[in-house]
């Protein structure tokens, strides 16, 4: 088996919407995966920052493998112990002992049940950001705040506006009475990862106050310590009233979250909202030893150390512009709009990252990336990009 055949089957057989793959990968280890004809790479994009704890880790693998073998399914109507376990520490990592959860299988369904929360406060309006990335479903794509993905799929739900992120002016301007919620990301993530002006959150959460609004976090890329904080949105000191999760949660496994806090004031009813697969034990069970691995190697603390040696490693390349980002999810800006072709050439010299805009690497590696890998990420990367500028100055 080779990637070209592997590529020909996938075109074959596959839906075109995520385009055609150049590798297919069949084994992994911590930050290492290995490609059908025996390729490795080392993977600074962790799945797009889901697999926090690597690929394989001992502790998912056998908290599933029990799960599976104990109990696979059981659907809502009935309790199980993975489901309390997770909801009751979300109501530890929140610090908010009226969280409460509601589970789901992605990120784009987390923000659909936030939008359902929404229309409970009684009011329609919903405020969101331009470049905002909140999911691909007909409700999370209303929300998405990114033109080329919404526009073949309109007429999407109304009354949501969308406004420049960052930007308080413009908040004040479009938020009022009939503002039911407000969502943000607390760090651009598919837009390239774009941090906002300290104070922005601050600033938020006091207009939402004052006029009576849901405040709403999508924190599905920056939560789960990948930041530096568990949910992203810490370092302002505010609390949101509804917080959506996913990607890390699960380490790899399929799983979202929607949690209303106590300042929430609205909650789901008998009957509101449901999911087959959301709570699932064997899922549940991968996002509980994910939560104490992070907790038992202080793993929320490694991500600030560790994404702060990157940006020293890196700031400072001939064609970097900046590095921007909190802990280790980052964007390397560069000076060229040259970001596609140093993503393909990364892959070829065994580096997985991606090209999020132009001109923009975003890196999410796994919280258990060690010193010798960021070394070894750097020098790839220095030494890629340096190749590639040599051939456009030539
Ligand atoms: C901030 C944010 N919200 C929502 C989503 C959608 O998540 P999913 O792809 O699991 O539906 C993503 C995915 O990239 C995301 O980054």
């Amino acid at each position: 088996m080779n990637n070209q055949i592997m590529k020909e089957r996938w075109r074959g057989s596959v839906q075109a919407n995520y385009g055609e793959p150049t590798i297919a990968l069949v084994h992994g280890n911590g930050l290492e995966v290995w490609d059908v004809e025996g390729k490795r790479y080392l993977d600074f994009l962790g799945g797009i920052a889901t697999n926090i704890l690597g690929h394989a880790h001992p502790a998912i693998v056998q908290a599933v493998s029990k799960q599976i073998a104990t109990l696979g399914h059981v659907s809502n109507f009935y309790n199980h112990p993975q489901v309390v376990s997770l909801a009751e520490k979300m109501k530890v990592l929140t610090g908010d002992d009226l969280a409460r959860t509601f589970f789901c299988n992605s990120g784009a369904e987390a923000n659909e049940a936030a939008l359902k929360l929404a229309r409970l406060t009684g009011k329609k309006e919903i405020i969101a950001c331009a470049g905002a990335f909140h999911g691909r479903t007909m409700g999370a794509l209303s929300l998405t705040g990114q033109p080329e993905k919404r526009k073949r799929f309109k007429p999407l739900l109304k009354e949501i506006t969308h406004v420049p992120f960052g930007d308080i002016a413009a908040m004040k301007k479009a938020i009022s009475k009939k503002t039911a919620m407000v969502i943000l990301e607390p760090i651009l993530g598919e837009a390239g990862v774009v941090v906002p002006p300290l104070g922005y959150l601050k600033a938020v959460r006091e207009l939402c106050n004052k006029y009576d609004v849901l405040f709403a976090i999508d924190a599905v890329q920056t939560g789960m310590g990948r930041t530096g904080e568990w949910f992203g949105f810490e370092h302002e000191g505010i609390r949101p009233d509804v917080i959506t999760l996913a990607k890390g949660l699960g380490g790899g496994l399929p799983l979202g979250a929607m949690i209303t806090l106590g300042s929430a004031n609205v909650n789901f009813a008998p009957g509101d909202h449901g999911s087959t697969f959301g709570g699932n034990p064997v899922v549940l069970s991968a996002a509980n030893a994910v939560i104490e691995v992070i907790e038992q190697e202080d793993l929320i603390a490694r991500a600030s150390n560790f994404g702060s040696e990157i940006k020293r490693n890196i700031s400072l390349l001939p064609g970097v512009a900046e590095v921007r980002g909190r802990g280790l999810l980052l964007g390397i800006v560069l000076t060229a709009n040259i970001a596609k072709e140093l993503q393909i050439n990364l892959l070829e010299a065994g580096l997985l990252v991606n090209a999020a805009t132009q001109n923009v690497i975003r890196i999410a590696p796994a919280l258990v990336v060690t010193s010798a890998q960021i070394d070894e990420f750097a020098e790839i990367f220095k030494s890629s990009l340096a190749t590639l500028q040599a051939g456009s100055d030539g």
